[in-house]
């Protein structure tokens, strides 16, 4: 058998070298050498998008005849969602999330839901033995026909067994334990995680495999390999919540097949991850009653409504600079609407610690989440609760103003359905008629001002 070739490939600038070289004599840059296989790219290359049948010619859209999209359901409503409406056959998923979040339980369900239907699924693991797997399925209690399992990191005998087996749905878990004995590089680097993804696309597109791949998030945050995985793949889902906390989000970030925007809500219980099919009334079922600092919000993620408690803390800072602490919001908008606080409401918070949290342990990103952090802050400022019957959505702009937010009528639904008496909406949202529509008070605010009376009350 002729031997493989490999080379080295500066990731910057694409210099290519038969030897790693620490420093890059075209871009001068250092460290960005990564072993690749050498290709040789012929005439006969067999495409990966057609399936293996070389098409060569342009063709008009109009002649080409779709097979209708047959998607399959993977048995988790929630998850079908996110993948906008089940798994498309011969697709690549990349499902990623810190180590320990639960990917692997997820995909070991999803295994035994999709074999149960009479298809055939491949679990290929490179991180559990046998046994270990089998340990856990008998605690979700999965024992099905048609699911295989193959302790194995070897990419050459995972090749021959998938040819032998011929699976409808595989699982690689995980990406960073797979090993392609052509490249001498560990597993987990660049090289090998690059070359084990664009061979399981192959298998994958030719043999019209639906394949899950799991890939390990790095401290950074960004999946190991920097997002080199991410433009390889047709979905990208990620798995997140906090270790300690039992709610997880399944978000797809990227998804040639549906929309971005979908988020799957799931709780960690000991039999396995079940599925919350109205997370509003768990995650703010703790509120507490009269308390200061704390307050509902609505979120609309995709096509889902929720509904948040959110609580800010403001104490004194004892030493040197305040601190601005948060979890599950990010950062910068916090800081954008603590300085909006000071300069046009005057609430003078420069010597005060700022902590917010979303409580449940979940990251929420959406501009409506402004106005519930404002008042939560001014709420625990002045020491004085805001009703636990009011839900408050908004984003607040640079002037203070309160600006319009998506899905306003889902969202007063959403609240409606709760039993909740009041909510604090932008102007710019509100419908005259939204009175007769809905029997919940209905609170329009045009600036921030106004919208901290409405719910402290003064
Ligand atoms: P796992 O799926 O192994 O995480 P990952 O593959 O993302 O690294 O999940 C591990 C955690 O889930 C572990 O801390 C135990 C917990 N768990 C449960 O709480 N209930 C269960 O039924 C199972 C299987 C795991
Ligand atoms: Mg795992």
């Amino acid at each position: 058998m002729a031997k493989i070739k490999t080379r080295y490939v500066c990731q910057i600038c694409g210099y290519v070298n038969p030897k790693w070289l620490g420093k890059c004599p075209e871009c001068l840059k250092w460290n960005t050498f990564v072993e690749e296989v050498e290709e040789k790219v012929s005439s006969k290359t067999v495409s990966t998008v057609t399936g293996g049948k070389s098409s060569s010619k342009p063709v008009k859209i109009n002649s080409i005849i779709s097979n209708k999209e047959e998607r399959f359901s993977t048995n988790i409503p929630e998850l079908d969602r996110v993948l906008g409406g089940g798994i498309v056959p011969g697709s690549l998923i990349l499902v990623g999330g810190d180590p320990g979040i639960g990917k692997s339980t997820l995909l070991l369900q999803v295994s035994s839901n999709i074999s149960e239907s009479g298809k055939k699924v491949l679990y290929i693991t490179g991180e559990e033995s046998e046994n270990q797997i089998k340990m856990r399925a008998s605690r979700l209690n999965i024992n099905s026909e048609n699911l295989y399992i193959y302790t194995e990191n070897n990419l050459a005998s995972i090749e021959l067994q998938i040819a032998d087996i011929k699976p409808d749905v595989m699982i690689v878990d995980s990406i960073q334990t797979m090993v392609s004995p052509e490249i001498s590089s560990a597993p987990g680097t660049v090289s090998q995680i690059k070359e084990g993804t664009s061979k399981f696309m192959k298998i994958s597109k030719k043999n019209s495999i639906s394949t899950f791949i799991v890939g390990h998030v790095t401290k950074e945050g960004s999946l190991a390999g920097p997002r080199l995985l991410e433009h390889m793949v047709d979905t990208v889902l990620y798995f997140e919540g906090e270790r300690y906390n039992s709610y997880r989000l399944l978000r797809a970030v990227k998804n040639r097949f549906g929309s971005t925007n979908e988020l799957g809500v799931f709780e960690m219980k000991n039999r396995g991850l079940v599925e919350l099919e109205n997370p509003s009334k768990v995650l703010i079922s703790e509120k507490p009653e009269n308390v200061s600092g704390s307050v509902i919000v609505s979120t609309v993620e995709g096509t889902r409504s929720m509904l948040l408690e959110l609580q800010a803390l403001v104490a004194p800072t004892n030493f040197g600079y305040p601190r601005r602490t948060t979890t599950g919001v990010d950062n910068n908008r916090v800081a954008l609407i603590l300085a909006v606080l000071e300069k046009v409401v005057g609430i003078q918070i420069q010597n005060q610690d700022v902590f917010i949290n979303i409580v449940g342990g979940l990251k929420i990103n959406e501009p409506s989440m402004d106005l519930g952090i404002a008042l939560s802050v001014a709420s625990s400022f002045r020491n004085i609760p805001i009703d636990s019957g009011i839900v408050v959505t908004g984003e607040v702009g640079l002037t203070g103003e309160i600006r319009t937010v998506s899905f306003i009528e889902k969202r007063i639904t959403e609240c409606e359905k709760l039993g909740f008496n009041k909510i604090i909406i932008p102007k710019g949202n509100y419908s005259k008629k939204f009175d007769k529509d809905y029997s919940i008070e209905i609170i329009p605010v045009t600036n921030l001002r106004q919208s901290i009376s409405e719910a402290l009350g003064r």
